[in-house]
């Protein structure tokens, strides 16, 4: 929504993790039955990142927040809350975020995940504007970690070379200048939920010998459907998101959709006529980190001094649930 009394979050600090191990698609070519040349032209893919067998989500995302928390020029005990956005938690209980605390040696703050998909991350934003300017917490902690490769059917050429592992995150505060967030939108519909799951491991189908012969502790996902979804409503977003800012399509300085696929970032670019100089992409990189992508975004296009003072940033996500979501924001 855009808020009445004009007050802001702002993000004060970006950083981001990948795991060392590169998995192209020529690796891929010796898995599976596709070629770099099928990757490329329909993702946008060459390559993205492996965990290791001993990294979990939150060994990705501990990293991650360190690069971020020394981004912002602040130790660890002056975050008050840590939120967690992931699909790939390390267990289902206790929360990834706590796993994070334990591992920065956080205070004893509260923390938890959410689970939005690919949109974590925006959710993120949104849920931490308003605990910030409800005078609940001063800086938190936003971090976005998955290790998506762990729920990979590696035997399955139609998921397995989307994914990769990643982590990137944000330190968000209240903003005492022009910059900050503008506007967000919101929205989920569950009722398409099985388009893209994971189908066990939860309390519908518990692990069993058959859940696990019958490979439903893997992602599974319509990729067709998907994507004419994720067109659609990412465009959605976006314009309800330049409206309720009161911005116009020409006011956006730099759109970062989250990276699922090139042809998905190059379609909402074109339905928003923004130039493609100015629509973000490293999915070449990394594939779909899922919430790790629009963190790393942001961090790369303000490391390379892209973004400027006062430049207009349209981020813009979808993801399993589904769930979409849009944030304009002042740099
Ligand atoms: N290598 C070679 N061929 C492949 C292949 C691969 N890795 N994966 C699928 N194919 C084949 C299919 O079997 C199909 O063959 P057929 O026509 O003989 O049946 C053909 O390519 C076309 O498949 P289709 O699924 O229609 O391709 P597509 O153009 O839709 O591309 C995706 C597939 C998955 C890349 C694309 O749908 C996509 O990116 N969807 C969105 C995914 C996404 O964003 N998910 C996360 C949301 S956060």
């Amino acid at each position: 929504m855009e808020r009445k009394d004009k007050r802001k979050i702002k993000i004060t600090g970006t950083g981001f993790y990948v795991p060392d191990k590169v998995l192209t698609n020529f690796d891929l070519e010796k898995m599976v039955n596709t070629s770099d040349e099928w990757i490329f032209t329909r993702t946008g893919i060459k390559e993205r990142r492996i965990a290791s067998k001993d990294q979990a989500t939150s060994d990705l995302a501990i990293e991650a927040s360190k690069l971020t928390l020394k981004d912002a020029g602040l130790k660890v005990k002056d975050i008050d809350l840590i939120i967690t956005a992931t699909s790939t938690p390390d267990t289902i209980f206790p929360s990834t975020a706590c796993w994070i605390q334990k591992g920065l040696g956080a205070d004893i703050i509260p923390a938890f995940d959410i689970s939005a998909g690919c949109t974590g991350f925006l959710y993120g934003m949104i849920l931490a504007e308003s605990m910030i300017l409800n005078g609940q917490h001063k800086r938190i902690l936003l971090v976005g970690g998955e290790a998506l490769t762990k729920v990979t059917n590696w035997k399955n050429r139609n998921t397995c070379i989307l994914f990769g592992d990643a982590a990137g995150a944000a330190i968000l505060e209240e903003s005492h200048d022009d910059s900050g967030m503008l506007s967000y939108y919101w929205k989920a519909d569950g009722n398409l939920g099985d388009l893209l799951y994971q189908p066990a491991g939860g309390t519908r189908i518990p692990a069993s010998t058959q859940s696990l012969a019958q490979d439903l502790h893997c992602l599974q996902m319509k990729g067709n459907e998907v994507f004419k979804h994720a067109v659609k409503r990412m465009e959605e977003a976006a314009l309800e998101v330049l409206e309720r800012a009161g911005l116009k399509k020409e006011d956006i300085d730099f759109l970062i959709p989250h990276q699922a696929n090139k042809r998905i970032i190059e379609a909402i670019g074109r339905r928003l006529r923004v130039p493609p100089e100015k629509v973000y992409s490293n999915i070449h990189k990394y594939g779909n980190v899922s919430v790790a992508s629009i963190p790393i975004c942001l961090h790369e296009l303000s490391q390379e001094g892209k973004l400027k003072k006062g430049d207009i940033v349209l981020m813009d996500a979808f993801g399993a649930g589904f769930t979409w979501a849009a944030v304009t924001y002042r740099w």
